[in-house]
């Protein structure tokens, strides 16, 4: 079977080698160094299985520029192209996906499209509109960043959303991904194409609106002094909480918590409720309150040890600690930046200091989402919500 895959960033990437195990996949990227990356071998994003897996499993990956080749004569299509949030619209930018809906439909309508981008909730039933000649289904994609691939190899589930018209397809591309993983029994549920939507919304929205619940928890025993570890362990010991996801932060963020609630809470529009513009704002007041909190402490200089949202993670895209970062910005306390990942010498005007030292040594708090080793000679001057070392 031939199967064409657009977008090669955590999603892309992770879904074609699943798939790559048995079949021909052909990936598609505009971006032409993640192509040759791929085509070396080489994983263009930090994930120790996608590394693994690149490096030393046999697979039937190939990787192109050329969209329209790669398409031509597909059996599947798996799209995984960028949906981001736009402010100005309210809603996701779905243009990545729509342009690739067109390619395909003008150059292999034959071909079943699976979005695994997410999108909000109804796009698929429009799109279809748009494009009568196409079938298109939605699965929604649950990995995290840095375990892409081990979460698609021991998937929690597999969805796959359909019209009553493609359910065979919709079963075999389900098929195709449990054959792919290394799970016996994964749940499989195949529902419609705008209840798997919402399934990815309403699942995301219920991650943050639990970290937002134990950040908020920490504000306030911080506030009246108490010990938030304590009361954590207490409350996580009821089973029907548990205690896992619940370590305190600066905020939940990522590429997608963010902005899937934000999409969650734009397709409430004219529907009751106020828990999920709650859990949308909850995040701005918790950063208000670490960087009030941090300010408190009148420092001359602020450390940002890394960027990124999670141990063992090289991107940063909408990490709480810049939103931390801003805040003590607006202040004029000078702020100076450590992230190894980062080459150039400014991240939004503030100085990246590349040396480890010097950087403890300049730096009088250095915030820490979460801790480090790294920074246990310097354990007086480390701020912190990080109380498990976990998640
Ligand atoms: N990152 C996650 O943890 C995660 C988890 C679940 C779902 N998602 C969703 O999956 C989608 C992709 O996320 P990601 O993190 O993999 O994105 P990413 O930014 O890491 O990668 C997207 C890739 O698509 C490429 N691209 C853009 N337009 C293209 C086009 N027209 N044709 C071919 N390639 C194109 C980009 O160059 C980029 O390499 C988003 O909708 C996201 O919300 C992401």
């Amino acid at each position: 079977m031939k199967i064409a895959v657009a977008g090669l960033g955590y999603v892309g990437l992770a879904n074609a080698v699943i798939l790559a195990q048995e079949h021909d996949v052909v990936a598609v990227d505009l971006d032409e160094r993640k192509v040759d990356l791929i085509t070396d071998r080489r994983s263009p994003i930090v994930d120790p299985d996608l590394e693994d897996y690149l490096a030393h499993r046999e697979l039937r990956l190939t990787a192109t520029t050329d969209a329209r080749s790669a398409y031509a004569g597909a059996d599947y299509l798996v799209v995984a192209t960028p949906t981001n949030y736009d402010p100005d619209l309210n809603f996701f930018d779905t243009s990545s996906v729509d342009s690739v809906l067109d390619l395909v439909a003008e150059v292999a309508p034959q071909t079943t499209v699976v979005i695994k981008s997410t999108i909000p909730v109804g796009f698929t039933a429009s799109a279809r509109e748009r494009h009568p000649g196409l079938t298109i289904l939605f699965s929604p994609e649950f990995l995290r960043e840095g375990r892409a691939l081990h979460d698609n190899l021991h998937p929690s589930r597999i969805v796959v959303g359909t019209d009553a018209d493609a359910e065979p397809q919709a079963r075999r591309f389900a098929d195709l991904l449990a054959a792919g993983s290394l799970d016996e029994d994964t749940p499989v549920l195949i529902t419609g194409t705008t209840e798997a939507e919402a399934i990815k919304l309403f699942a995301n929205t219920y991650l943050a609106m639990r970290v937002a619940y134990f950040n908020e928890l920490d504000t306030y025993a911080s506030r009246h002094g108490l010990d938030t570890r304590q009361i954590i362990d207490g409350v996580g010991l009821d089973p029907r909480i548990g205690s896992h996801y619940n370590n305190p932060s600066f905020g939940y963020g990522g590429y997608c918590l963010p902005k899937d609630t934000k999409q969650l809470l734009a397709n409430y529009d004219q529907v009751p409720q106020t828990l999920i513009k709650a859990i949308v704002d909850s995040n701005a007041t918790r950063k208000d309150f670490i960087a009030f909190d941090i300010i408190d402490r009148d420092p001359a200089v602020v450390g940002i040890y890394r960027l990124t949202m999670k141990t063992g993670s090289d991107n940063f895209r909408s990490s709480s600690i810049q939103g931390i970062m801003k805040r003590i910005k607006a202040k004029g306390i000078p702020v100076i930046v450590y992230e190894p990942t980062l080459e150039a010498d400014e991240f939004y005007r503030s100085e990246v200091v590349h040396d480890l030292e010097e950087f403890k040594r300049r730096s009088d708090v250095i915030l820490a989402n979460r801790r480090s080793e790294d920074l246990d000679d310097v354990a007086d001057k480390v701020y912190t919500r990080d109380l498990f070392g976990s998640d």
